[in-house]
């Protein structure tokens, strides 16, 4: 006998427990499924973040930091250190403990919902009377009923042509996550969010780290400015970043040999150890019995969905990573509430242009809106103010005063239309301006509202006042 429940959930990533969680809050009985198994054997929900994603690459970040921060910049804080070393397999575990922490939370959370959950792969096997059948199969066996579906199924990395993911030799984000020792020579194929932010990492630990980027532009998605800022501080710790290169053959043994072309056209070779692709994401719908059930793919392989993650089937919908949009934890958990809230009859919202992204190198990178160059291609008119760290006190006491506070804002109506940050502590402060643009402030609002002294907020405090070019400390 099938199980029945409100709403089945496929996948527990941060989409999918998200949704879960919200639907059982507003009284629906839920099941959720995920694949995801640890070491063990045991069930890891979380997905892709929580495992081989933001939680343990921002572990790895921040450990290497303190490496770095040990071994290059105590001494300027008058900190003698010696006998400095590294103990990676410890440094690995913790980042493992890391995980395991949310895995356990995600558990806990079930639990504290009454959200039922199945540790196995879930397929469509058809409409019944009561809404969508859904096998499970692997650690659990069952057939359950949904009379809605919410499929958030997440992605998988793009390997490179020809070239499958060994994760000995040539590592995705997993491999990347756990290499045992230190490569002394790293390649990495993309200068994306991954390539930067593994790239950093292992760097940090003693690696000598070359990325190659098939764009001529670095960072095209940000602002110009902000980008040229990032480059400069990023390859002036030492991390080698060739733009515009064109990647030909690829030989896989002991040594990596990658074959490419220059923005010049000149043929080159890289030797390397280790090689990180990462040029990318892809949906995730295998397995799902998608074609059975007549869900619908768009050419790319992402579920077709509309704005409001309907897809074409009846009471089925689809969120996060396997749908359109930007590939970020926060859009698929925004899109879980509120898919959860319309199954519910309520009138959940997401709003995309507020959607901010960060890059967690250092400096950290982060953006919210529109940047000046799709301004000017869209022929609106601007206002722009900057403030660069230096001229913060709080991030000279920090000693690290790397960047500036971008703001852009409508000429006529000063409205907040993009904010910019390169800079220590950039993940943090571009939710001021987040709320600030849901709230549609205009910049005079940031320059008016009192900010604690000293604090790095002053510098978006700062920019904001610089919009109407009055910029106090600067
Ligand atoms: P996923 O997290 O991919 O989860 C999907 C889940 O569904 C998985 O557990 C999978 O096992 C399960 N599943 C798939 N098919 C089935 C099936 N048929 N049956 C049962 N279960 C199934 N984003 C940020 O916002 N900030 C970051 O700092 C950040 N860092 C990242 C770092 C790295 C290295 C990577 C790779 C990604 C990072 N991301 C980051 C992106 C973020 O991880 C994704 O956007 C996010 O995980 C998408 O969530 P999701 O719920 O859509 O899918
Ligand atoms: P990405 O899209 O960020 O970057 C891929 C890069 O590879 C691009 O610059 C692209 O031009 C380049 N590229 C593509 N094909 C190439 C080729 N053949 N040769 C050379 N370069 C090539 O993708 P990435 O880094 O793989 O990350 C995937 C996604 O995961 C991100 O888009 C992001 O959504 C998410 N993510 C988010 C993080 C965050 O929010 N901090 C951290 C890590 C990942």
């Amino acid at each position: 006998m099938a199980k029945q429940f409100d709403v089945v959930v496929i996948g527990a990533g941060p989409g999918g427990y998200i949704a879960a969680i919200r639907a059982a809050q507003l009284g629906m009985s839920v099941a959720c499924i995920d694949a995801w198994s640890n070491a063990k054997g045991g069930p890891a929900p979380g997905g892709t973040c929580t495992n081989v994603g933001c939680i343990p690459s921002k572990a790895l970040l921040q450990s290497s930091e303190h490496y770095e921060q040990a071994g290059h910049h105590f001494a300027d804080h008058g900190i003698k250190v010696e006998g400095l070393g590294l103990d990676l397999a410890k440094l690995l575990g913790r980042k493992d403990n890391v995980v395991k922490q949310n895995n356990d939370g995600i558990l806990y959370l079930f639990k504290k919902n009454k959200v039922t959950f199945f540790h196995g792969t879930a397929a469509f096997a058809g409409q019944v009377e009561g809404g969508w059948a859904i096998k499970v199969t692997g650690n659990a066996s069952e057939d359950l009923v949904g009379k809605h579906v919410v499929v958030a199924t997440g992605s998988s990395p793009r390997a490179f042509p020809g070239m499958p993911f060994d994760e000995k030799q040539i590592l995705s984000n997993e491999g990347a996550l756990t290499i045992p020792d230190v490569p002394k020579r790293l390649g990495v194929i993309g200068a994306g969010v991954i390539g930067l932010e593994m790239g950093s990492v292992w760097r940090r630990l003693g690696a000598d780290v070359t990325i190659l980027e098939a764009m001529p532009t670095f960072l095209g998605a940000a602002d110009e400015q902000v980008a040229k800022e990032a480059f400069k501080a990023l390859t002036k710790q030492g991390l080698k970043i060739t733009m515009g290169v064109k990647i030909g053959e690829i030989q896989s043994g002991d040594t990596i040999t990658v074959n490419y072309t220059d923005a010049a056209g000149a043929a080159q070779t890289l030797m390397v150890d280790k090689l990180i692709v990462s040029i990318g994401r892809v949906p995730h719908t295998a397995g799902l019995n998608a074609e059975g059930v007549g869900l619908k793919l768009d050419e790319r392989g992402f579920v077709e969905v509309d704005a409001d993650c309907k897809t074409g089937l009846p009471n089925v919908w689809a969120i996060g990573d396997v749908v359109r949009g930007p590939m970020l934890a926060h859009k698929a958990e925004e899109e879980g509430v509120a898919v959860a809230e319309r199954i519910a009859g309520q009138h959940g919202h997401v709003n995309f242009n507020t959607v901010p992204w960060v890059i967690y190198t250092n400096p950290e990178i982060s953006w919210v809106g529109q940047t000046e160059q799709s301004l000017k291609n869209e022929g609106r008119a601007y206002k722009a103010g900057t403030f660069p760290f230096l001229a913060n006190g709080r991030a000279r006491a920090l000693g690290d005063t790397t960047g500036l506070v971008k703001i852009l804002a409508d000429a006529t109506t000063d409205e907040i239309l993009g904010v910019h940050i390169v800079g220590p502590q950039a993940s943090e402060l571009i939710s001021e301006c987040v709320v600030a643009m849901e709230f549609r402030a205009a910049s005079e609002d940031i320059a008016r509202i009192c900010h604690a002294h000293p604090s790095l907020s002053e510098a978006v405090k700062e920019a904001a006042l610089a919009v109407d070019k009055r910029a106090l400390n600067f």
